[in-house]
């Protein structure tokens, strides 16, 4: 798939088959976060890959948002330590493994926790430092779920995207 298409197609996924994610598959995932740019390349973070089914469903239990993720084979958190901007780079990497698990026929979603306390319960049961910040709960798997044609709407790009000055219409040349 080439990468404008892999962009276009994406789509958030909440509905994952139980295959398991090959570890080829999850290292590849983890190697897409590791190359993403970051600011200095400080490279301030950390991603827990989690594929235990008892983790995974106490996850769920957590996450209020997103309970669908505990029947994801496999959860990837991020958490930054130290950043200068924390979501600025943490969601460079975050779209890059979400472009490429896209690429292998799996998807996910975003589910953060708003909560202090479920922050809190989430970094006391995978060992993540209080200090560091969690930025985000990955559920990945294979897509169950069929793509739903063009996808979410999205504003057209006469709405967004200005020409030589803001508020230039954009001709869509
Ligand atoms: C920062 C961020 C937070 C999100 N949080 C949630 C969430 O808590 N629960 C959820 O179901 N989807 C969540 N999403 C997914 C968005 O709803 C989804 O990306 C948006 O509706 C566009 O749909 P698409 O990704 O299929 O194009 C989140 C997305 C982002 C970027």
């Amino acid at each position: 798939m080439d990468v404008f298409n892999t962009i276009r197609t994406r789509r958030t996924v909440r509905d994952f088959k139980p295959d398991p994610v090959p570890s080829e598959i999850v290292h590849k995932l983890l190697q897409t976060a590791r190359w993403s740019p970051s600011s200095s390349n400080n490279q301030p973070w950390h991603f827990v890959a989690v594929q235990d089914r008892e983790t995974i469903k106490k996850l769920g239990e957590i996450a209020t948002q997103g309970p669908f993720i505990a029947d994801a084979p496999l959860i990837i958190v991020v958490v930054m330590d130290g950043a200068f901007r924390p979501t600025l780079d943490a969601g460079r990497a975050i779209q890059q493994m979400e472009l490429y698990a896209w690429s292998e026929g799996m998807g996910t979603c975003f589910i953060g926790f708003r909560e202090v306390d479920q922050q809190r319960q989430v970094k006391e049961l995978l060992d993540i430092p209080q200090e560091m910040e969690l930025i985000t709960t990955l559920p990945f798997g294979y897509r169950a779920e069929k793509p739903k044609g063009q996808g979410v709407p999205r504003k057209p790009l006469s709405e967004i995207a200005h020409s030589e000055r803001f508020g230039n219409g954009y001709d869509g040349g």
